[in-house]
């Protein structure tokens, strides 16, 4: 596999983006067992040493371990793809926060718009599961974005704006946490939203985030772009302003495209 290359042209966006770290996060969803979990991990952690950006591979529960041990000694971050919020107890099937923290696991994506299609998330679910990873001490990468309907109806902004403040109702410290804005109807069907499009709304949630928890705390959180991000329109989505890295499905998955995108965050930061 080719060599990850630092970027030395940092000059363009060094203003715009010189408070937000990029990360570039993937979303593996129910793809990978706990042995290609291992196999990638060793793949992709000597070519992306030099990364300028925070990488994380968000995984399957029962990859969480293999991925853990793997990426031992090296700059690649591990988390999970939701967790639940109570503390421990009668709840079949669900994963705690605690258990989380014990195998070393350092993210969780909560509130994915798969969890709230398939799975009846809602903000409110969305706000209890946020309070707990940030109680353990786990970064939460919030998920938002708004339907194909919503968008054609002109509710981005109100939908936008109802699950940022329910889903973060009570955060303390928002920078503890991370916001993906994932229109659904990007997400695995190839429609990539253009850049100006990401833009607009990537400023919008900042704004959003602004007017709730104020103009400071809004400018150094990072807000990743979600919804088909590739090799191809990487750089062109990274360079926006307002967009401070990616979680990426489909192109998360393959040890190229994902280190592509890692090239793409470090030389827009
Ligand atoms: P995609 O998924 O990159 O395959 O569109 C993104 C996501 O759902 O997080």
């Amino acid at each position: 596999m080719k060599r990850f290359i630092p970027s030395h042209n940092k000059e363009k966006h060094k203003m715009n983006k010189a408070k937000r770290k990029a990360i570039i996060a993937g979303n593996w969803k129910m793809n990978k067992t706990p042995s290609e979990t291992t196999a990638f991990v060793k793949e992709l952690a000597p070519v992306v040493k030099d990364a300028e950006c925070e990488v994380v591979i968000c995984v399957p529960f029962v990859d969480l371990q293999n991925a853990v041990e793997a990426a031992k000694g090296t700059n690649i971050h591990v988390g999970a793809e939701n967790l639940h919020w109570k503390e421990s107890g009668a709840y079949t099937g669900e994963i705690s926060a605690a258990m989380l923290c014990d195998l070393g696991v350092e993210y969780v994506v909560i509130g994915h718009s798969e969890r709230r299609q398939y799975f009846a998330e809602t903000d409110e679910t969305v706000n209890l599961r946020t309070l707990k990873a940030l109680e353990k001490g786990l970064t939460p990468i919030v998920c938002v974005g708004e339907t194909l309907e919503e968008r054609e109806t002109g509710k981005t902004e109100e939908v936008l704006k109802r699950q940022i403040t329910v889903g973060l109702k009570g955060v303390e410290d928002l920078t503890k946490l991370v916001i993906a804005y994932e229109p659904v109807w990007a997400i695995g069907t190839g429609k990539t939203a253009t850049p100006a499009m990401a833009q607009e709304v990537h400023a919008a949630i900042r704004k959003i985030l602004a007017d709730t928890f104020g103009a400071e705390v809004a400018e150094k959180m990072q807000i990743l772009y979600g919804g088909s991000m590739k090799p191809e329109n990487a750089d062109a989505l990274l360079a926006e302003k307002d967009i401070d890295g990616g979680l990426i499905g489909g192109a998360a998955l393959k040890a190229d495209s994902f280190v592509a995108l890692i090239e793409s965050a470090s030389k827009a930061l």
